[in-house]
């Protein structure tokens, strides 16, 4: 049996200079595909609210959300550590509330960790959850479910003055225990100098090369949703186009007649000849008449 890859495992990776590849999954087909192409972290993203849920920001997602689309990729995932992302305001208001709702991601999601968005005012709460046996990741710089603060999906760290912060909560973040930092939409020559000053590992999107690793979501990976990608996306595949090309395809045949054929119908069983099995049509086609 493989191991589940551990939080340490990744600080060792940090350590060796290895690099940590991290991708969305939001459900079980997906979770079990990229658990078995070795992806190490999986996150079960708030992205999802807007991949999934087709909300406009990850705001509206509940933990109820969370949790049962943590379910279906914990179901599938062997070998990856699975991080649930905490939805909006269920780790904001007290650490105990953080606790308890953290709790329930680890223990009926069966997620192996956490993620929660922000420095500062969140510093304690990190704290208790490290203290209460449960692995948090940070994420800094862009950080969604603060997008009407931020003022939209834009560039952040932009002057010295927020590069001063964004360090500091990074340092903070590593002092409460936290085991990695996602770092988004960060300038790639901030984004270094953060991971080099870290020794937990920074995992990136939209930060450049210099990070320890990187995160992408699955559906901008995959090219899944028509239109445009956002510009630190990179398309490994136009699935899009695939699915498009597949469903129409198929639509063709069921119009033409072509599907299903013979190979995907049954004959009759051997337990009902054809005599039989006209008997009985015309006992009902003589009550019509
Ligand atoms: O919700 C998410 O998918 C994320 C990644 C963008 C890091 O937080």
């Amino acid at each position: 049996m493989t191991q589940r890859v551990t939080v340490a495992d990744l600080i060792a990776m940090k350590r060796r200079g290895e690099r940590i590849v991290m991708l969305t999954a939001y459900d079980y087909p997906s979770a079990r595909l990229l658990d078995e192409a070795g992806i190490p972290v999986i996150l079960v993203g708030d992205s999802l609210g807007n991949t999934v849920l087709g909300y406009d920001t990850t705001i509206p997602v509940t933990l109820a959300d969370m949790l049962h689309h943590t379910k279906a990729v914990t179901r599938a995932v062997r070998q990856a550590l699975v991080v649930a992302d905490m939805p909006f305001l269920t780790y904001q208001v007290t650490p105990e509330e953080a606790l308890r709702n953290a709790g329930r991601l680890i223990q009926e999601g069966g997620a192996q960790a956490v993620k929660v968005e922000g420095g500062g005012p969140i510093i304690e709460t990190v704290a208790r959850l490290v203290r209460a046996g449960i692995p948090v990741m940070g994420h800094l710089g862009l950080t969604p479910q603060s997008v009407h603060t931020l003022g939209g999906f834009r560039l952040q760290a932009r002057t010295a003055g927020a590069v001063r912060q964004l360090i500091a909560d990074a340092l903070a973040l590593e002092q409460a225990g936290a085991f990695a930092i996602v770092l988004e939409l960060v300038p790639a020559p901030v984004a270094q100098a953060v991971s080099e000053l870290l020794r937990i590992p920074t995992i990136g999107i939209g930060a450049g090369p210099g990070c320890d690793g990187q995160v992408q979501v699955l559906t901008d990976l995959l090219h899944l949703l028509p239109g445009p990608l956002p510009r630190h996306a990179r398309p490994y595949a136009d699935l899009a186009a695939v699915v498009g090309d597949a469903v129409r395809r198929y639509a063709e045949d069921v119009r033409r007649g072509a599907f299903p054929g013979e190979a995907e119908s049954f004959g009759l069983p051997r337990d009902l000849d054809p005599q039989t099995l006209a008997a009985v049509i015309d006992e009902f086609r003589m009550r019509q008449e």
